[in-house]
């Protein structure tokens, strides 16, 4: 006879279903430390025991890592919410907890706009995951968890289940201080809490030993990091980290531009590893809206910054963000933003239409850039753009760059990966070359995304690439 669900808390499993290892499935929006957040909710459940799914369709638990940096990315998240409270109508064992930025913003909202969420988990509550878990099996409790420590980063060093053998992300700083008018993050993410110096250390060591070539340090202001114990800056962090044998690129995202001083400058310069590629966003061209945007910083600032380390790191690629369509933000201010693209030549662009968030301060104002306009803006950045973009890729021709290579393309005849200035570069001539080897690549092609080029010589990885830790 099936079992019948009458709302009590779950009994013991019988035998057969115990038996099973049971799966958690986690979906994931929006920036890279959701995706690690992502895979450290993994490593956790995998230490109870559990394993991970590909599908919500044979998971007993779905997690929904959230996104709400914008309104369309919230709005995407109760759309799926929608559909795995109906798959859960079929399979009322399933447990579905939402996760990440959403989760932290609206707390117990969710439970009472979404009957079918069995439990809320802030962005500072990741390590009680299990424990939640195990409430909601035991106790039939909906829990709501969502504060910050205030000083402390939990952070259970060597808990992230990795993915990709070659490289590894982890998180140095948590939450920002700044209040940019238009942003979440602070309010999603919390106050900023620096990771212990040594911990990093000694975490970005073990990574390389089991094989990691390329370590990505992640932060939403990650340039404001700061030792707890020492004040020791990213720029000893980066000379630090890079000192460890066998340790062949280092990147860190995002930057604010307000934080980047000459010791950062000269260490980007002066380590080895530490890749001639920096995220800075900008947001607008003009010091109006910069100013009401409490960006800290003028035009004319990010470009003398911008001077300065091309000057340092020779052949520097920049990408940025940009918002349009912020409140006043008039034709002027639209071109003047333009303009900077063409001054300063950034290697990629992230573009966004401003979206009114809860609790910042732009929200209280008249959003009176209508979202046709706003929308007709976004295009024409996108068009300018991509033709620099073109322009600058088709001058690479010629130029041997070292791509480390990520697994085959979309075509599956080639190979593709990056290269230290982070162009993504589709090999033709060397087909089934592993993941994590680097490949010597003289370019013959610049599109206005990627580059084409042909294979000189192949440092290859092992053929299954490192292990990965069970
Ligand atoms: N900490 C990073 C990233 C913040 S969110 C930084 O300092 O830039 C990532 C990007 O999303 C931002 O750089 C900004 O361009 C965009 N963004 C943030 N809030 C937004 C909003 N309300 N509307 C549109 N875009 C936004
Ligand atoms: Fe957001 Fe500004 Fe911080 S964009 S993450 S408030 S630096």
């Amino acid at each position: 006879m099936a079992p019948v669900n009458d709302g009590r808390p779950t009994a013991p499993r019988d035998a057969e279903t115990a038996a099973r290892p049971r799966r958690v499935f986690v979906e994931t929006w929006g920036c890279q430390m959701n995706e690690l957040d992502s895979r450290r909710f993994v490593g956790l459940m995998s230490r109870e025991g559990w394993l991970e799914s590909s599908s919500a369709d044979d998971a007993d638990l779905v997690l929904l890592n959230t996104c709400s940096v914008r309104d369309k990315a919230e709005q995407k998240v109760y759309d799926y919410l929608g559909r795995v409270a109906l798959l859960k109508k079929s399979r009322p064992g399933l447990r579905l907890g939402v996760c990440g930025c959403v989760a932290q913003q609206e707390g117990e909202e969710i439970l009472r706009r979404s009957p079918a969420v069995d439990f809320v988990l802030g962005t500072g509550r990741i390590e009680l995951l299990p424990a939640v878990v195990r409430r909601v099996e035991r106790e039939g409790d909906r829990p709501v968890e969502v504060g910050f420590d205030l000083d402390e980063v939990a952070y259970t060093p060597g808990v992230v289940a990795r993915t990709i053998a070659h490289r590894a992300s982890i998180t140095v700083i948590e939450g920002c201080n700044k209040h940019c008018t238009f942003c979440v993050v602070p309010t999603t993410r919390g106050r900023e809490r620096s990771r212990r110096f040594s911990e990093v250390v000694e975490e970005c060591r073990r990574l390389v030993g089991e094989g990691v070539v390329e370590i990505e340090l992640l932060g939403q202001t990650v340039n404001a990091y700061s030792d707890p114990e020492s004040g020791a800056g990213l720029a000893e962090l980066l000379r630090a980290i890079s000192s460890i044998a066998g340790l062949r690129r280092l990147r860190f995202v995002t930057s604010h531009p307000r934080n980047f001083g000459d010791d950062l400058i000269a260490a980007m310069a002066e380590c080895e590893p530490v890749c001639p590629s920096l995220h800075l966003p900008f947001q607008s061209g003009s010091d109006s809206v910069l100013r009401r945007m409490k960006r800290q910083y003028t035009r004319a600032e990010y470009v003398d910054l911008a001077g300065r380390l091309r000057s340092a790191v020779p052949g520097l690629s920049l990408s940025t963000d940009i918002i349009v369509g912020f409140p006043g933000e008039s034709e002027e201010d639209f071109a003047s933003t333009i303009r900077l693209l063409d001054e300063v030549r950034f290697g990629a662009v992230f573009c966004f239409v401003y979206s009114p968030r809860p609790s910042t301060a732009a929200a209280r104002w008249d959003a009176d850039v209508p979202a046709r306009v706003a929308q007709e803006r976004l295009a024409r950045l996108n068009d300018h753009q991509q033709e620099l973009q073109l322009q600058a890729n088709e001058a690479m021709v010629g130029q041997v760059l070292e791509v480390l290579v990520e697994g085959p393309d979309r075509t599956g005849k080639r190979v593709s990966g990056r290269s230290p200035f982070n162009h993504l570069v589709h090999i033709e001539n060397a087909p089934g070359t592993p993941a994590g080897s680097f490949v010597q690549t003289r370019i013959e092609q610049g599109l206005a995304n990627s580059l084409l080029g042909r294979a000189l010589r192949i440092e290859r990885a092992e053929p299954d690439g490192p292990s990965l830790p069970a």
